[in-house]
């Protein structure tokens, strides 16, 4: 584990955990990799006990939400060993994110030396069941403790673990969404492909409205015209309308760029789907629905992975996608993805990086 300092937590709650009921998020494993950054320089960093941490009141990050994030996921590989899924995209988006909000960048090599040794460090913690996964959340913030609106001098960068079932209760069955009029996420020039706490902020209040409506989450539409689709907040989203899959572009700068939204389109190409990446109206989505060419709408992400959408629904209309069932291409993306996670089918791309413990 090269330089990074090991303080062994004396005893495990693992016991806790309900591996038959695992959700998302609410299990955290007995260690954490922590680095510290000051003086210009981010430290070796130290996997050391999960507990509580030493915030002041006066923490910059509490007030001010300098803070980002990532997500990413550890397979047990059927072939033995374990398989971390693209780690060094991560890395790189998370240094894109660090760059919007001023936080200094935590470098993408040490990035992935640090997930694989807090992997191997609470490799127990990896749950055995297909469909199941280690989550790997990084995030870093600054320490700082001051009130004026700088951006902090001092940060740390930590990642945690917990063992997850799928994101959504549904699992692959199709969700109920919402596409949100009011509320915008984020706007041209703003945060809206950062992974940073304020877009997940503004996300909250439309989520609980659409919730309280039996929708488990809400499509984006543009901050500008609320006419073309961003993105859902947990997830990426992609459209089959004829035989072409279309996605909303990156290039507007307010989405984030999805891992699971990369990998869907590489693979897309290789089967010889049309991709476009293009700005998608709500109005073209209605429309292709009325005229039958709409076959699927599904989305991307690393704790959703495949999603597909079974309703849409929008200024009041409903639109009923494929019958509320799972499509084909959602079905053969879902299997593709995870047969190449959990090392039942061959990793073309070299996107697994494999530990053997
Ligand atoms: C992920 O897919 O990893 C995410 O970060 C989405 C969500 C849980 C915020």
């Amino acid at each position: 584990m090269g330089n990074i300092k090991i303080i062994k937590s004396e005893k495990t709650v693992i016991e806790k955990v309900e591996w038959d009921n695992l959700r998302f998020g609410v299990f955290f494993s007995d260690h954490i990799y922590v680095s510290e950054y000051k003086d210009g320089n981010w430290d070796n960093g130290t996997i050391k006990p999960y507990g509580a941490m030493d915030l002041e009141p006066a923490n910059c990050t509490l007030h001010y939400g300098q803070t980002i994030f990532e997500g990413l996921k550890a397979f047990p590989s059927v072939k033995g060993g374990v398989n971390i899924f693209r780690p060094e995209m991560n890395g790189k988006r998370m240094v894109n994110s660090a760059e919007a909000v001023c936080i200094p960048p935590y470098p993408v090599d040490s990035f992935v030396e640090a997930v694989k040794a807090i992997v191997t460090m609470d490799k127990q913690w990896i749950p055995k069941k297909r469909g199941e996964s280690l989550y790997i959340r990084p995030f870093s913030f600054g320490t700082g403790n001051f009130l004026g609106v700088n951006a902090s001098d001092k940060y740390n960068f930590i990642i945690i673990l917990s063992p997850v079932a799928s994101y959504y209760k549904e699992g692959l069955n199709p969700v109920k969404i919402l596409v949100e009029t009011d509320h915008v996420r984020a706007v041209r020039g703003g945060l809206g492909n950062a992974k940073t706490a304020a877009n997940y902020a503004a996300s909250m209040l439309a989520g609980l409205q659409a919730h309280k409506k039996g929708f488990s989450q809400v499509l984006w539409l543009d901050g500008v015209q609320r006419k073309y689709i961003d993105e859902v907040g947990a997830m990426n989203i992609m459209f089959v309308i004829n035989d072409e899959l279309v996605t909303p572009t990156l290039e507007k700068g307010n989405i984030l760029p999805g891992v699971t939204r990369n990998t869907v389109i590489q693979l897309a190409n290789e089967a010889g789907m049309k991709v476009t990446e293009r700005e998608i109206s709500i109005d073209e989505v209605m429309e292709a629905h009325k005229d039958g060419s709409l076959k699927e709408v599904f989305g991307t992400g690393t704790a959703a992975v495949i999603s597909p959408v079974g309703l849409l629904q929008y200024k009041g209309k409903e639109m009923i996608i494929n019958d509320m069932k799972i499509g084909k291409y959602a079905q053969k993306f879902y299997d593709t993805i995870t047969g190449i996670q959990y090392g039942e089918l061959e990793d073309k791309h070299g996107w697994n990086v494999h530990l053997d413990i």
